[in-house]
């Protein structure tokens, strides 16, 4: 059985110097591949030497997080343009509206997240679409762009049943799912159950979210299988089953060269 985590920070400090060890135990856990989303430019060194040292393992996607928005946007979104053209990427990401942190940079976000979605276009990448509390703004922004142009991802869904229903609509779209589906007060395995295995792809969103029974602490790439577990638990299927679907959906989805799906 092998494996994609299609979201991972592992070039992060927290994991300082840990990562050559922790790529080998998720090598040998049967994890295939990790899909790093770029934060913003203070990130962006470290995420391309982790790739650089593992080219066939990790894949960075480029873009501006919108807790990275602030009232330097332009020049933010300038220098992470830049990258664009210098090297390949497997999608734009991560990208998106946030409010829970902080809403008072709402006009910049939506600048830039509409500005980011405009690249993937351009580039036929696919978006790693981050939202926290702002998922009408996200949905504004979608149609403004036009969702039938762009293909991606709600990275670390929790949402309703009723925006999980419109995310359905957006047929090139898929569903990333997390360790939060492990949580005891989450109702996500019942609202994911509203949606076809098709839809769904694999991530940790490693340092974050950790699945239980590791909940609160670092997250790591191995981690992956309890939520992997778990999802085969909510639907009724083999663990076999949910990697494979889960792996195709990630290959078809994001630009990774070279891969027998
Ligand atoms: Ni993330």
């Amino acid at each position: 059985m092998q494996l994609i985590d299609t979201h991972n920070h592992l070039y992060l400090e927290e994991f300082d110097p840990e990562q050559e060890q922790l790529i080998t135990v998720a090598k040998e856990s049967g994890i295939e591949k990790l899909l790093l989303p770029n934060v913003d430019t203070t990130t962006i060194d470290r995420m391309h030497e982790l790739c650089d040292r593992y080219p066939d393992f990790a894949y960075p996607m480029m873009g501006l997080h919108p807790t990275s928005v602030d009232s330097q946007y332009a020049e933010l979104l300038k220098a992470t343009e830049s990258w664009l053209g210098k090297r390949s990427y497997c999608g734009i990401g991560e990208i998106g509206i946030d409010l829970y942190w902080d809403k008072s940079y709402l006009k910049e976000q939506k600048k830039v997240f509409e500005e980011q979605l405009l690249w993937s276009i351009d580039l036929r990448l696919p978006v790693a679409i981050h939202t926290r509390e702002a998922f009408p703004e996200v949905f504004d922004i979608l149609y403004k762009v036009g969702p039938e142009k762009l293909t991606g991802v709600f990275h670390s869904f929790t949402g309703s049943a009723a925006e999980l229903e419109e995310i359905k609509k957006l047929t090139n779209f898929k569903i990333g799912i997390n360790g939060v589906i492990t949580f005891k007060n989450s109702k996500l395995s019942e609202v994911i159950q509203q949606t076809d295995l098709q839809q769904i792809v694999l991530e940790t969103d490693a340092p974050y979210l950790a699945p239980v029974p590791y909940r609160g602490k670092r997250n790591e790439p191995v981690y992956i299988w309890k939520t992997a577990e778990k999802i085969a638990q909510v639907y009724g299927l083999p663990l076999e089953t949910v990697v494979e679907t889960t792996r195709k959906n990630a290959l078809h989805l994001f630009k990774i060269e070279n891969q027998p799906i």
